[in-house]
Protein backbone atom coordinates (compact mmCIF):
# COMPACT_ATOMS: atom_id res chain seq x y z
CA UNK A 1 0.00 0.00 0.00
CA UNK A 2 1.56 3.16 -1.12
CA UNK A 3 2.59 5.25 1.82
CA UNK A 4 1.74 3.14 4.63
CA UNK A 5 3.86 -0.17 5.81
CA UNK A 6 3.35 -2.98 8.92
CA UNK A 7 6.81 -4.38 9.79
CA UNK A 8 6.97 -7.48 12.01
CA UNK A 9 9.01 -7.60 15.18
CA UNK A 10 12.85 -7.71 14.20
CA UNK A 11 12.58 -6.02 10.77
CA UNK A 12 14.78 -3.21 10.58
CA UNK A 13 16.21 -0.65 7.91
CA UNK A 14 19.57 -1.61 9.21
CA UNK A 15 21.37 -3.16 12.38
CA UNK A 16 24.05 -2.55 14.19
CA UNK A 17 25.65 -5.26 16.28
CA UNK A 18 28.45 -4.80 18.98
CA UNK A 19 29.13 -6.89 22.15
CA UNK A 20 27.19 -4.74 24.26
CA UNK A 21 24.89 -3.02 22.24
CA UNK A 22 22.48 -3.68 19.22
CA UNK A 23 20.93 -0.82 17.19
CA UNK A 24 17.76 -0.81 14.91
CA UNK A 25 16.86 2.04 12.60
CA UNK A 26 13.49 1.37 12.29
CA UNK A 27 12.34 5.18 10.52
CA UNK A 28 14.96 7.33 8.34
CA UNK A 29 14.13 10.55 6.20
CA UNK A 30 16.05 13.54 6.50
CA UNK A 31 13.93 15.06 9.33
CA UNK A 32 12.78 12.14 11.41
CA UNK A 33 14.97 9.58 12.51
CA UNK A 34 13.52 6.24 14.85
CA UNK A 35 15.56 3.37 16.43
CA UNK A 36 14.96 0.87 18.78
CA UNK A 37 18.55 0.06 20.95
CA UNK A 38 19.06 -2.91 23.22
CA UNK A 39 21.47 -2.49 25.90
CA UNK A 40 23.07 -5.23 27.96
CA UNK A 41 23.34 -5.95 31.85
CA UNK A 42 25.66 -4.01 33.30
CA UNK A 43 27.08 -1.61 30.55
CA UNK A 44 27.75 2.19 30.94
CA UNK A 45 26.23 4.30 28.18
CA UNK A 46 25.83 7.59 27.52
CA UNK A 47 23.59 10.79 26.11
CA UNK A 48 26.02 13.13 24.15
CA UNK A 49 25.07 16.78 23.51
CA UNK A 50 24.29 17.41 20.17
CA UNK A 51 25.90 19.41 17.50
CA UNK A 52 22.84 22.14 17.41
CA UNK A 53 20.47 23.42 19.54
CA UNK A 54 17.63 22.55 17.13
CA UNK A 55 18.30 18.58 18.20
CA UNK A 56 15.79 16.81 19.92
CA UNK A 57 15.85 13.21 20.97
CA UNK A 58 14.21 11.06 23.11
CA UNK A 59 14.52 7.81 24.87
CA UNK A 60 11.72 5.59 25.73
CA UNK A 61 12.33 2.93 28.01
CA UNK A 62 10.61 -0.35 26.44
CA UNK A 63 11.97 -2.88 29.11
CA UNK A 64 15.17 -2.96 31.44
CA UNK A 65 16.24 -0.92 34.32
CA UNK A 66 18.61 1.60 34.28
CA UNK A 67 20.68 3.68 36.34
CA UNK A 68 21.23 7.41 35.26
CA UNK A 69 24.54 8.17 37.45
CA UNK A 70 24.04 12.09 37.36
CA UNK A 71 20.47 13.89 37.34
CA UNK A 72 20.92 17.36 39.36
CA UNK A 73 23.45 15.68 41.31
CA UNK A 74 21.12 12.44 42.15
CA UNK A 75 21.54 8.97 40.71
CA UNK A 76 17.64 8.56 39.36
CA UNK A 77 16.61 4.60 38.51
CA UNK A 78 14.92 4.18 35.44
CA UNK A 79 12.21 1.36 33.91
CA UNK A 80 9.40 0.36 31.69
CA UNK A 81 7.29 3.49 30.30
CA UNK A 82 10.26 6.10 32.07
CA UNK A 83 11.91 8.54 29.38
CA UNK A 84 14.23 11.04 28.93
CA UNK A 85 14.36 14.27 26.37
CA UNK A 86 17.50 15.88 25.18
CA UNK A 87 18.08 19.00 23.82
CA UNK A 88 20.56 21.25 24.28
CA UNK A 89 22.42 19.34 26.43
CA UNK A 90 25.97 20.40 27.79
CA UNK A 91 27.71 17.51 28.54
CA UNK A 92 27.23 13.85 27.97
CA UNK A 93 24.97 12.02 30.45
CA UNK A 94 26.60 8.33 31.98
CA UNK A 95 24.45 5.87 32.48
CA UNK A 96 24.44 1.98 33.62
CA UNK A 97 22.81 -0.96 32.66
CA UNK A 98 21.05 -2.87 36.14
CA UNK A 99 19.34 -5.33 33.38
CA UNK A 100 19.42 -6.01 29.50
CA UNK A 101 17.28 -2.66 28.61
CA UNK A 102 15.49 -2.09 25.75
CA UNK A 103 15.12 1.94 24.81
CA UNK A 104 12.98 2.90 21.90
CA UNK A 105 14.64 6.27 20.33
CA UNK A 106 13.43 9.24 18.85
CA UNK A 107 15.41 12.51 16.76
CA UNK A 108 14.81 14.98 14.44
CA UNK A 109 17.84 15.17 13.31
CA UNK A 110 19.61 11.72 11.79
CA UNK A 111 22.70 9.85 13.66
CA UNK A 112 22.05 6.93 12.43
CA UNK A 113 25.04 7.30 9.42
CA UNK A 114 27.56 7.79 12.00
CA UNK A 115 27.20 3.67 12.77
CA UNK A 116 26.06 2.01 9.57
CA UNK A 117 28.32 0.09 8.52
CA UNK A 118 26.50 -0.15 5.01
CA UNK A 119 27.05 3.53 4.63
CA UNK A 120 30.63 3.25 5.48
CA UNK A 121 31.12 0.27 2.99
CA UNK A 122 29.91 2.57 0.41
CA UNK A 123 32.40 5.55 1.50
CA UNK A 124 35.22 2.45 1.17
CA UNK A 125 34.31 1.94 -1.94
CA UNK A 126 34.21 5.15 -2.76
CA UNK A 127 37.58 5.75 -1.70
CA UNK A 128 38.47 2.41 -3.59
CA UNK A 129 37.02 4.59 -6.96
CA UNK A 130 39.37 7.48 -6.14
CA UNK A 131 42.31 4.97 -5.49
CA UNK A 132 42.11 3.41 -9.16
CA UNK A 133 41.39 6.36 -10.90
CA UNK A 134 44.71 7.99 -9.11
CA UNK A 135 44.35 11.48 -10.86
CA UNK A 136 40.57 11.77 -9.01
CA UNK A 137 41.99 11.80 -5.33
CA UNK A 138 39.17 13.52 -3.12
CA UNK A 139 36.90 14.74 -6.54
CA UNK A 140 34.11 12.88 -4.71
CA UNK A 141 34.68 15.18 -1.67
CA UNK A 142 35.29 18.42 -4.03
CA UNK A 143 32.39 17.42 -5.98
CA UNK A 144 30.14 17.31 -2.67
CA UNK A 145 31.25 20.44 -1.66
CA UNK A 146 30.71 22.46 -5.16
CA UNK A 147 27.41 20.83 -5.21
CA UNK A 148 26.38 21.97 -1.41
CA UNK A 149 27.59 25.38 -2.41
CA UNK A 150 24.96 25.62 -5.33
CA UNK A 151 21.92 24.24 -3.53
CA UNK A 152 22.83 26.52 -0.29
CA UNK A 153 22.04 29.58 -2.60
CA UNK A 154 19.13 27.79 -4.27
CA UNK A 155 18.13 27.80 -0.50
CA UNK A 156 17.40 23.98 -0.48
CA UNK A 157 16.45 22.62 3.33
CA UNK A 158 18.72 20.91 5.21
CA UNK A 159 17.27 17.79 4.56
CA UNK A 160 17.63 17.63 0.88
CA UNK A 161 21.42 19.25 0.97
CA UNK A 162 22.40 16.15 3.30
CA UNK A 163 20.75 14.16 0.66
CA UNK A 164 22.81 15.57 -2.03
CA UNK A 165 26.13 16.05 -0.26
CA UNK A 166 25.65 12.17 0.17
CA UNK A 167 24.63 11.79 -3.45
CA UNK A 168 27.52 13.74 -4.80
CA UNK A 169 30.26 11.80 -2.61
CA UNK A 170 29.19 8.85 -3.46
CA UNK A 171 28.11 9.20 -7.24
CA UNK A 172 31.00 7.65 -9.04
CA UNK A 173 31.06 4.58 -6.70
CA UNK A 174 29.69 2.29 -9.60
CA UNK A 175 33.24 2.77 -10.96
CA UNK A 176 34.63 0.28 -9.11
CA UNK A 177 33.65 -2.03 -11.71
CA UNK A 178 34.89 0.30 -14.58
CA UNK A 179 38.99 -1.68 -15.00
CA UNK A 180 41.84 0.42 -14.33
CA UNK A 181 42.96 0.37 -17.68
CA UNK A 182 39.94 2.03 -19.38
CA UNK A 183 39.62 4.33 -16.21
CA UNK A 184 42.89 5.64 -16.99
CA UNK A 185 43.16 5.61 -20.50
CA UNK A 186 45.52 8.12 -21.97
CA UNK A 187 43.20 8.48 -25.32
CA UNK A 188 39.70 8.40 -25.99
CA UNK A 189 37.81 5.17 -24.91
CA UNK A 190 36.95 2.99 -27.90
CA UNK A 191 33.24 2.71 -28.64
CA UNK A 192 33.25 -0.94 -26.69
CA UNK A 193 35.32 0.74 -23.07
CA UNK A 194 32.63 4.30 -23.65
CA UNK A 195 29.93 1.16 -23.30
CA UNK A 196 31.63 -0.21 -19.71
CA UNK A 197 32.14 3.12 -18.74
CA UNK A 198 28.25 4.47 -19.17
CA UNK A 199 27.18 1.76 -16.87
CA UNK A 200 28.95 3.42 -13.81
CA UNK A 201 26.09 5.88 -12.79
CA UNK A 202 23.40 2.42 -12.95
CA UNK A 203 26.11 0.11 -11.11
CA UNK A 204 26.04 2.99 -8.32
CA UNK A 205 22.14 3.68 -7.82
CA UNK A 206 22.28 -0.60 -7.48
CA UNK A 207 24.55 -0.38 -5.04
CA UNK A 208 22.95 2.71 -3.04
CA UNK A 209 19.53 0.65 -3.52
CA UNK A 210 20.57 -1.96 -0.97
CA UNK A 211 20.62 0.09 1.73
CA UNK A 212 18.31 2.66 3.45
CA UNK A 213 19.66 5.21 1.34
CA UNK A 214 18.10 4.23 -1.19
CA UNK A 215 17.12 7.84 -1.88
CA UNK A 216 20.09 8.48 -3.29
CA UNK A 217 19.62 6.42 -6.10
CA UNK A 218 17.95 8.46 -8.85
CA UNK A 219 20.58 11.26 -7.92
CA UNK A 220 23.32 8.52 -8.70
CA UNK A 221 21.60 7.29 -11.60
CA UNK A 222 21.26 10.77 -13.16
CA UNK A 223 24.35 12.36 -12.99
CA UNK A 224 25.69 12.17 -16.22
CA UNK A 225 22.55 13.08 -18.00
CA UNK A 226 22.22 16.22 -19.89
CA UNK A 227 19.35 18.81 -20.32
CA UNK A 228 18.97 18.24 -24.12
CA UNK A 229 18.75 14.67 -23.77
CA UNK A 230 22.44 13.65 -24.55
CA UNK A 231 23.67 12.15 -21.76
CA UNK A 232 23.68 8.59 -20.97
CA UNK A 233 22.33 6.19 -19.29
CA UNK A 234 19.02 7.16 -20.24
CA UNK A 235 19.30 10.79 -22.58
CA UNK A 236 16.66 12.08 -20.11
CA UNK A 237 15.55 15.54 -20.78
CA UNK A 238 14.74 18.97 -18.96
CA UNK A 239 12.65 18.23 -16.11
CA UNK A 240 13.14 14.72 -16.25
CA UNK A 241 16.31 15.31 -14.52
CA UNK A 242 16.62 15.92 -10.85
CA UNK A 243 18.37 18.98 -9.60
CA UNK A 244 19.86 17.34 -7.86
CA UNK A 245 21.60 14.95 -10.32
CA UNK A 246 21.72 18.97 -12.44
CA UNK A 247 23.94 20.15 -9.66
CA UNK A 248 26.23 17.64 -9.18
CA UNK A 249 26.96 17.29 -13.26
CA UNK A 250 28.20 20.55 -13.11
CA UNK A 251 30.18 19.85 -10.10
CA UNK A 252 31.44 17.25 -11.65
CA UNK A 253 32.22 18.35 -14.81
CA UNK A 254 34.07 21.69 -13.33
CA UNK A 255 36.04 18.83 -10.98
CA UNK A 256 37.15 16.94 -14.10
CA UNK A 257 38.33 19.79 -16.40
CA UNK A 258 40.38 21.53 -13.49
CA UNK A 259 42.22 18.29 -12.36
CA UNK A 260 45.32 16.43 -13.68
CA UNK A 261 45.01 14.15 -15.79
CA UNK A 262 47.23 11.20 -17.21
CA UNK A 263 46.37 12.31 -20.92
CA UNK A 264 46.17 16.10 -20.26
CA UNK A 265 46.66 19.04 -18.02
CA UNK A 266 44.13 20.83 -15.48
CA UNK A 267 42.56 23.42 -17.09
CA UNK A 268 42.32 26.85 -14.91
CA UNK A 269 38.82 27.59 -12.77
CA UNK A 270 38.13 30.31 -15.67
CA UNK A 271 38.55 28.38 -18.66
CA UNK A 272 36.92 25.25 -16.82
CA UNK A 273 34.44 27.88 -15.96
CA UNK A 274 33.68 29.10 -19.73
CA UNK A 275 33.61 25.59 -21.04
CA UNK A 276 30.54 24.94 -19.16
CA UNK A 277 28.77 28.16 -19.69
CA UNK A 278 29.33 27.44 -23.53
CA UNK A 279 26.52 24.49 -22.79
CA UNK A 280 24.67 26.34 -20.52
CA UNK A 281 20.95 25.67 -21.41
CA UNK A 282 21.74 22.67 -24.09
CA UNK A 283 23.91 20.65 -21.26
CA UNK A 284 23.66 22.39 -18.28
CA UNK A 285 20.82 23.68 -15.74
CA UNK A 286 21.05 27.55 -16.60
CA UNK A 287 20.71 28.52 -13.09
CA UNK A 288 22.81 25.97 -11.56
CA UNK A 289 25.37 27.60 -13.75
CA UNK A 290 24.69 30.79 -12.28
CA UNK A 291 25.00 29.88 -9.05
CA UNK A 292 27.78 28.11 -9.29
CA UNK A 293 29.97 30.98 -10.73
CA UNK A 294 28.70 33.05 -7.80
CA UNK A 295 29.82 30.33 -5.13
CA UNK A 296 33.67 30.06 -7.44
CA UNK A 297 33.94 34.02 -7.00
CA UNK A 298 33.26 33.95 -3.53
CA UNK A 299 35.82 31.05 -2.71
CA UNK A 300 38.39 33.29 -4.78
CA UNK A 301 38.67 30.90 -7.28
CA UNK A 302 37.75 33.29 -10.32
CA UNK A 303 37.56 37.16 -10.11
FE1 LIG B 1 30.48 9.76 -13.07
FE1 LIG C 1 32.74 12.14 -11.12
Amino acid sequence: MRGFSINKAGHSLEQVDYDSTKVNLLVNNPRMEIMDQLIKKDKMFYIYPSAHEEVLEFYYVLSGVFKCEDYDGEKVVLSSGDYICSQGLEEPVHFKTLEDVKLLIFSNEESFYHVSEKLAALEEVSKLVEAKDRYTAKHSQRVAEYSVGIARKMKMDTGHLKRLSRAAFLHDIGKVHVPEDILNKPGKLTEKEYEIMKKHPADGAAMVEQTYYKDLAPIIHQHHERLDGSGYPDGLKGDEILIEAKIIAVSDTFDALTEDRIYRKAWTAESALKEIKAHKGDLYDETVVELFEEVLREEGKID
